[in-house]
This record gives structure tokens, C-alpha cells and sequence, in this order.
């Protein structure tokens, strides 16, 4: 599965989008590093705060299916390069630290990030590891 073939499906996805407050599409498609592909669109919520995000969407699939490494990560939305929230980016960070982050508008329409340009000085698991060799005082 090349870059274009995973932004064709991140477009496909986008059109599952339930998103009757915004009206704001968002797609998503990943590759794992064992080769799976999940998907995922933006769900809202009338009470607003379970909504989730295309991004969340496609990795918490890849996660409960038992796909742990993302390799590379497309997104699509209604504006011109849409990048993802905050949230989805430690999320990514969670599970996919090399993971190729593509922003996308169409199949020849795109631009290609790492988690550490779109989240700088991260924190991660690592940090907690760290802090578990210490005392408890
Ligand atoms: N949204 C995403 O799905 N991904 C993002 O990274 C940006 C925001 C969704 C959430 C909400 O349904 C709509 O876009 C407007 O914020």
C-alpha cells in the first residue's frame, strides 16, 4: 500500500463522517507496521464532548484489533490541509512515534510531517518508564 493508496482510502472514510454540529469531514486511514489498514471518520455527539476524531477513530480500531505500531497515518478534512488536534497528535505519539503523518487535500495534494515536527519535546511512555525505577518517597 503506497502513500496514495492510503489518502484514497482516508477520502473514503472521510465520506462516513457523522458530523451533523460541524459539518466538518474528516478521514483517516493508517498502516500498521505489520502491514493492516484501519480506517476511521469524525462521530459527534449532540452533547458534544464524546465526539471523536477520524484520527482517534482509525487507531483505537488498529489498537483493539491488536495492532500496536502505526507505520504511517493519512488524513483528509473540509479545509486545506487539515492537521490533527492536539489530542490525536499525543495520541499518535502513543503509538506511533516514526509513524509518516500525511496531511492530505487529494490523491496528488499532500505533505508529509513526523510526530516530532507536529509535537515537539513529546512526552510519552518512555517518561513514565523512567520514573518507575525511582523511590517512592
Ligand atoms: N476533527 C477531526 O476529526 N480531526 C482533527 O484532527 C480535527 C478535528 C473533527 C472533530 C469535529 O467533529 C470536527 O472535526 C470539527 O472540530
Amino acid at each position: 500500500m503506497d502513500k496514495r493508496d492510503l489518502i484514497s482510502k482516508a477520502l473514503e472514510a472521510k465520506k462516513m463522517a457523522y458530523v451533523p454540529y460541524s459539518k466538518f469531514h474528516v478521514g483517516c486511514a493508517l498502516i500498521t507496521e505489520d502491514e493492516e489498514v484501519f480506517t476511521g471518520c469524525n462521530i459527534e455527539i449532540s452533547s458534544y464532548s464524546p465526539t471523536i476524531c477520524a484520527e482517534r477513530t482509525a487507531i483505537f480500531k488498529a489498537i483493539s484489533e491488536g495492532h500496536r505500531r502505526i507505520k504511517a497515518i493519512a488524513v483528509v478534512g473540509d479545509s486545506d490541509h487539515t492537521f490533527p488536534c492536539g489530542v490525536c497528535r499525543q495520541v499518535i505519539r502513543e503509538f506511533g512515534k516514526n509513524a509518516k503523518i500525511i496531511i492530505a487535500n487529494s490523491e496528488d495534494d499532500y505533505e508529509e510531517y513526523t510526530l516530532d515536527e507536529l509535537l515537539p519535546h513529546s512526552f510519552g511512555p518512555e517518561d513514565l518508564e523512567e520514573n518507575k525505577e525511582k523511590k517512592d518517597v
